[in-house]
């Protein structure tokens, strides 16, 4: 064996037996804005009334950008503010090229991204491929048989059932939010697939006209000022192709659920994953980088939408030729914990799941919430929150806030009665609280004050959550301590810290309640994250985290109860570490 080749088995052989993750070690690069940027998800129904209606708008998202400035945020992603019959509250989109009269005008769009311009803060949108809604235009000419779009969806003539000789669905496919796929057409006297609500018709991705025109849509937008887009249910792009004689195959029952209505009682083989999905993505990045060779300016972005296996997921990044999504949203923070629960081991288990199955080159992102899971302070707990800020914000990468986190926002409780998410709408008043996604969309805590500072009017949309007058923005902002401050110290940490940019990142579950982050760097201080994820006081040993033996470390950021002093430095041998404690400590 070679000298070279001996000493590279031996380092591999010493790495493996430590039992610790060692990423390999990065020395310090020029990092594109997107690679540590701190991302931010407005739900635009839910951010900031403007004009009293009780429903956010652009106007209010205009006012509020100083707020996000402020944070530190160096990018805002909006869920969908175009026009929408809102079955789906702006995923059903019936005008992809025009704003919803209830969030405002094209003017008024102009207006915010011209304050974010001023501001230094980056817009990001969302591009919803998969479906349109039954209202747009396109799916009316399309089942008018119009010419040029009557391929514009996937209709089917169904079978015919050879007992009873009744006309049935093209297959036993399911939709997301319950029920079958397939919805018959009386006008067409086909059947549309729609892997959301009725009224969500999926696009045909085969059409090349489709193809085309979704690329406009990204042009246009692009052209309006946007950084990238986020984009939205990428697995269920495309379909398997259908055997020669048009037919599909059905899916088969996983055992998963008994509850023949829900998603997850069949399996998505046919209907999500497939190649030609990974190939769409490329060809959208080549769309943004051809915008940005032609017209110069700061690189664009696309975000993925994807709960798909890392088989999957992981090559939406690109390949060795090939550039795809710049991020891949990374859930893996989300879903671990809702199989697995809150602790040390099962975070290392989601971290370990994206570090270990990125493609060497690529940029990690941490995902904590969004407006289609409960909200973290509920999900985690309470208690938890700046814990959870602190992963994303000393974990590499960039890491994406779903509006309301940074100040510890909580569940909303909604009635049957108040439901409106088509998700919950589906089901029934004994178990719409599993499926609606309205508890963690309602209206954002600005204020104690009436309608929490949400609006000047005298309705919400959704009710509010019942904890606006202790969890708000301005509470947080006067309060010595808050989840808020304390997020805003761990951004800042982030922004100045070329440790926490460009570092090499190692991590442990030290023990099945405490997990472990450090970040280092040559030549610059070491960041030890520190969590206690368990509800009893213990005392732990970090000297093998304590890189330059330094012997202590001193405290920069502690999450709302910890009674340590910041500045203070602690003996890393016997450190003590409160129930949901979590502490950044630094080697200077
Ligand atoms: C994912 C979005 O986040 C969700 O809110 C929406 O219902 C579906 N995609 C359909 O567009
Ligand atoms: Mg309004």
């Amino acid at each position: 064996m070679e000298l070279a080749t001996l000493l590279t088995f031996l380092l591999l052989a010493i790495g493996h037996g430590e039992g610790c993750q060692l990423q390999s070690s990065t020395s310090e690069t020029v990092k594109d804005w997107w690679q540590t940027a701190q991302f931010y998800q407005i739900y635009p129904r839910s951010f900031k009334d403007s004009d009293g209606d009780g429903i956010g708008d652009l106007n209010g998202i205009t006012s509020k950008l100083e707020y996000l400035k402020d944070l530190g945020i160096t990018a805002a992603w909006l869920s969908p503010i175009f026009t929408s019959p809102m079955v789906d509250f702006g995923y059903d989109i019936s005008d992809f090229f025009d704003i919803q009269p209830e969030y405002g005008t094209l003017d008024d769009f102009r207006a915010l991204i011209k304050r974010a311009k001023e501001l230094d803060l980056k817009i990001i949108l969302d591009f919803v491929p998969n479906h349109s809604s039954n209202e747009s235009s396109w799916f009316v000419k399309s089942v008018n048989r119009e010419k040029g779009y009557e391929d514009y969806y996937v209709w089917h003539d169904g079978k015919v059932n050879a007992t009873t000789g009744a006309r049935e669905p093209p297959t036993n496919w399911l939709q997301y939010f319950r029920g079958s796929a397939w919805q018959w057409n009386k006008e067409r006297q086909q059947y549309y697939l729609h892997q959301f609500a009725v009224q969500q018709p999926d696009l045909n991705y085969r059409n090349p006209l489709v193809v085309d025109q979704m690329k406009r849509v990204l042009r246009y937008w692009l052209n309006e000022g946007v950084s990238g887009f986020r984009c939205d249910a990428l697995p269920p792009l495309f379909e398997v192709l259908p055997d020669a004689e048009g037919q599909w195959p059905d899916e088969v029952v996983t055992g998963a659920t008994e509850d023949a209505d829900d998603r997850a009682y069949l399996t998505t083989t046919y209907i999500e994953n497939q190649p030609e999905t990974i190939d769409m993505v490329y060809q959208w990045r080549t769309v943004l980088d051809d915008h940005k060779r032609i017209h110069g300016g700061n690189s664009s972005v696309l975000l993925i939408e994807t709960y798909s296996p890392a088989w999957f997921s992981m090559q939406f990044y690109g390949n060795r030729s090939t550039e795809g999504a710049h991020l891949p949203f990374n859930f893996n923070l989300i879903t671990v914990m809702e199989q697995k629960g809150l602790n040390a081991s099962n975070v290392q288990e989601a971290v370990d799941l994206w570090l270990k199955n990125m493609p060497a080159g690529r940029t990690a992102n941490w995902v904590l919430g969004n407006h289609d899971k409960r909200r973290a302070a509920s999900r985690y707990g309470k208690e938890h929150i700046d814990a959870m800020n602190m992963l994303v914000m000393v974990l590499p990468g960039a890491s994406v806030t779903y509006q309301g986190e940074e100040i510890g926002m909580t569940d909303g409780e909604i009635s049957w009665e108040d439901t409106v998410d088509p998700w919950g709408c589906n089901s029934n008043a004994d178990i719409y609280e599993q499926y609606t996604r309205d508890p963690e969309r309602t209206p954002f805590q600005w204020t104690a004050g009436t309608n929490a500072g949400f609006t000047n009017g005298s309705t919400t949309w959704l009710p509010l959550a019942t904890d606006y007058e202790t969890i708000n923005v301005e509470k947080e902002l006067s309060d010595d301590r808050s989840h808020l401050k304390i997020y805003k110290a761990l951004v800042a940490l982030r922004k100045s810290s070329k440790t926490l940019q460009n570092g090499s990142t190692k991590y442990e579950a030290i023990t099945g309640d405490i997990f472990v982050v450090q970040r280092s760097l040559a030549n610059s201080a070491t960041i030890v994250g520190v969590i206690n994820f368990g509800s009893v006081a213990v005392t732990v040993d970090l000297s093998q985290f304590d890189k330059n033996r330094t012997e202590s470390l001193q405290l920069l950021i502690r999450s709302i109860d910890s009674t340590k002093v910041e500045g203070t430095r602690y003996d890393p041998k016997t450190l003590s570490l409160d129930p949901a404690e979590a502490l950044v400590l630094t080697t200077e």
